[in-house]
């Protein structure tokens, strides 16, 4: 009998919960604090900006949240998503390792994205929201709000970062598609836009910027609201549906990982896949090692400090404490445009802190080369960003061929790369280089983190 190359679910075993791995932490995350009182912040201290429904799940320590049924019910044009036996890739690399892959590029948008995208437009109508503003870099986020909103009837306006704006004009398209009005970002819509354009005209834009542009415009109307498409706890919680799928396709196969690998950019995807499984070990379970993979342009886990910062450049966020390289820090522009973000989610960043999972960075070129090699093996183009845990997950399984160890690695390959084939035409002419950030801009960046006391 051959092994079975997909586990599929039934859309009656989707899951009806959501895993919010704040229940089994074995110690609280550092509170978020107000930028002028440097106090914890209250619900209503976001309420200009979120409605109460997502607050509360950024707040709450319940270990299962349930998934209301509008939102099933929009799941399930592609949930359950398939998980795959990565067997030819296996083959290419003449590995004993198992490699399974979690696909959510079968997703509208063609990434994860539409998880969170789907409950924030569903709370957010529920709430009385007309409009929504956000910020995208690769445009899989801007493109997944797009989406969600249009099936609640919400006005949405998305922020794109120039350069991927320009890198893949027909992500705008699909956002119009969608009926959403999609901008370059920084733009002369907002106030901080023309003051970033009045210094650098030809400015490439950052998520940082994107973000302060979104969240301006929202905390100016009251029938606006702004949303986030990775970093805040809400989205992680989302975004756990993936792992918990992964749970009862792995079962299914008769295995369960020794590693797990993600992608980080903000961390949405990564929590997505991984937190559940941590979560099981947190509660006595096996414990899988698990390892957050970022580029080396671009590395808060791995080269950013561990301290309170804003989440925005213009400094309209509160402050959250996580690896970050710095607010002002606009990183490179290179081509997996959903992980040029200065900070990392609160919550991957606590999970680092106590020793939970490990980082790498890997430069674009060593990571669109493991894309490539994964292409011509399993047939799926991934997103330049998913291309980064692929390149994980390989380096995992050719120390496995090292060492001689049939371990079973999981990982998530959270988009597709059918809007990205410029980046891969230029990679294949030699044109794709792995630009580094600037040492000074960085140096500068971290220097001006705000000055907050340790709590006691
Ligand atoms: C395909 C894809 N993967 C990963 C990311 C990074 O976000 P996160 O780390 O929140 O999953 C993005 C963000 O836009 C994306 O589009």
């Amino acid at each position: 009998m051959t092994t079975p190359t997909k586990y599929l679910l039934d859309e009656s075993q989707l899951p009806k919960f959501w895993y919010n791995i704040a229940a089994d932490l074995p110690k609280a995350p550092p509170p978020v604090l107000h930028p002028g009182t440097l106090q914890p912040v209250g619900p209503d201290d976001l309420a200009p900006l979120f409605p109460m429904e997502l607050i509360l799940q950024e707040v709450s320590t319940e270990r299962e949240i349930e998934i209301p049924e509008p939102v099933r019910e929009i799941y399930r044009l592609w949930r359950p998503a398939p998980l795959y036996r990565a067997h030819r890739l296996e083959k290419a690399l003449g590995t004993p390792a198992k490699i399974f892959y979690k696909y959510e590029g079968v997703s509208p948008a063609g990434s994860h994205k539409p998880n969170t995208a789907v409950p924030q437009a569903f709370y957010n109508a529920q709430a009385g929201t007309k409009r929504l503003t956000t910020e995208t870099g690769a445009g899989q986020w801007g493109t997944s709000l797009s989406f969600a909103g249009q099936l609640f009837g919400l006005e949405v306006l998305v922020f794109q970062v120039r350069v991927s704006y320009d890198q893949k004009p027909y992500r705008r398209a699909v956002m119009e598609t969608y009926g959403a009005r999609c901008l370059p970002s920084p733009s002369t819509e907002t106030e901080y836009g023309r003051r970033v354009l009045a210094q650098r005209p030809d400015h490439p834009g950052s998520l940082g910027i994107a973000i302060s542009e979104a969240v301006e415009l929202a905390a100016q109307r009251e029938d606006t609201k702004y949303a986030l498409g990775s970093v805040l706890n809400h989205v992680l919680l989302h975004q756990t549906v993936i792992g918990l799928e992964a749970m009862e396709q792995l079962q299914m196969a008769d295995a369960w990982p020794d590693v797990i690998v993600g992608a980080t950019g903000g961390g949405s995807n990564f929590a997505g896949i991984a937190f559940p499984f941590i979560g099981h070990g947190l509660r006595g379970g096996a414990r899988p090692r698990v390892v957050a993979v970022e580029p080396a342009a671009c590395p808060s886990l791995t080269r950013g400090r561990y301290a309170y910062d804003f989440g925005d450049t213009a400094h309209l966020t509160p402050l959250t404490k996580m690896h970050t390289l710095g607010s002002t820090f606009t990183p490179p522009p290179f081509h997996a445009g959903g992980l040029r973000y200065h900070g990392m989610a609160p919550l991957v960043s606590h999970l680092k802190e106590l020793g939970l999972i490990e980082a790498v960075a890997y430069t674009q070129t060593q990571c669109f080369e493991a894309g490539v090699l994964f292409a011509r093996c399993e047939g799926i183009v991934p997103a330049p960003e998913a291309n980064h845990a692929v390149k994980g997950a390989i380096e995992e399984a050719l120390r496995c061929k090292r060492e001689g160890r049939s371990e079973t690695i999981l990982f998530n390959l959270c988009g597709h790369g059918h809007f990205d084939m410029a980046a891969y035409q230029k990679y294949f002419a030699g044109e794709l280089k792995d630009e580094t950030y600037d040492e000074r801009e960085l140096a500068m960046a971290l220097a001006g983190l705000p000055s907050v006391p340790e709590p006691a």
